[in-house]
């Protein structure tokens, strides 16, 4: 996926950093419901982000905010989806397990939108693609109606899950500082029937 030369992404990466990304001489305006506008001390606004940024070792996905946003509803289905393989598996109910476990199977659309997801990454959109393909057995144990198989593939899904939680996080950056980030020119209207 790396068809940009590494060194040339890292530099462009660390420009966007220079350039102020983000947060930097834009003060976020954060204004308490039923505060009237009280002026945001600008040189501040930022400080608990980086503070934050310092304190996170994974490493960034660049992400626009409606990017982020689509992520983390993914993220509230992928759980979603598990708690219903383990509610399925309970109750050996195992239609309900190949219900769950299509909603984060792989599939085309699946690997173009963890594409799209981990284009300023590295790894993000392996790490994204092999989760899927774990989640692949899941469906295929339910279907053999071995509840052991299920746990397992259930674990070894959810292992993939932690590995990633614990190697990334997200990075909101505005759509020029996304763009020199992944390399990328168009804009991403994700959660609009994809692209
Ligand atoms: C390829 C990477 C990757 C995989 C695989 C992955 N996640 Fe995530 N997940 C993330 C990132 C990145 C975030 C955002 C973390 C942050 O806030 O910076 C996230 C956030 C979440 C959140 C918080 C959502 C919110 O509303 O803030 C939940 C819940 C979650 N993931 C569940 C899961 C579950 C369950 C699985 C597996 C079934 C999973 N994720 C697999 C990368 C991944």
């Amino acid at each position: 996926m790396s068809s940009t030369n590494p060194i040339i992404k890292c530099t462009m990466a660390a420009l966007a950093v220079l350039l102020g990304t983000a947060c930097e001489g834009k003060p976020t305006p954060t204004r308490p419901v039923g505060q009237a506008a009280a002026p945001v001390a600008s040189s501040n606004a930022c400080q608990p982000i980086s503070e934050l940024n310092a304190l996170d070792p994974r490493r960034p996905v660049p992400l626009q905010p409606m990017m982020a946003w689509h992520q983390k509803q993914n993220m509230q289905q992928h759980l979603g989806a598990i708690q219903q393989i383990i509610d399925g598996l309970a109750r050996q109910d195992w239609e309900e397990i190949v219900r769950a476990s299509a909603r984060i199977e792989s599939s085309p659309q699946m690997q173009q939108m963890c594409e799209h997801m981990g284009a300023g990454a590295d790894g993000f959109t392996e790490l994204a693609l092999d989760f899927h393909r774990r989640a692949d057995a899941i469906g295929e144990a339910a279907q053999a109606r071995d509840a052991q198989a299920v746990l397992r593939a259930t674990s070894n899904t959810l292992q993939a899950c932690t590995s990633c939680h614990a190697a990334y996080r997200q990075d909101v950056v505005d759509a020029e500082t996304w763009r020199a980030r992944t390399g990328q020119t168009h804009d991403p209207a994700m959660g609009h029937g994809g692209h």
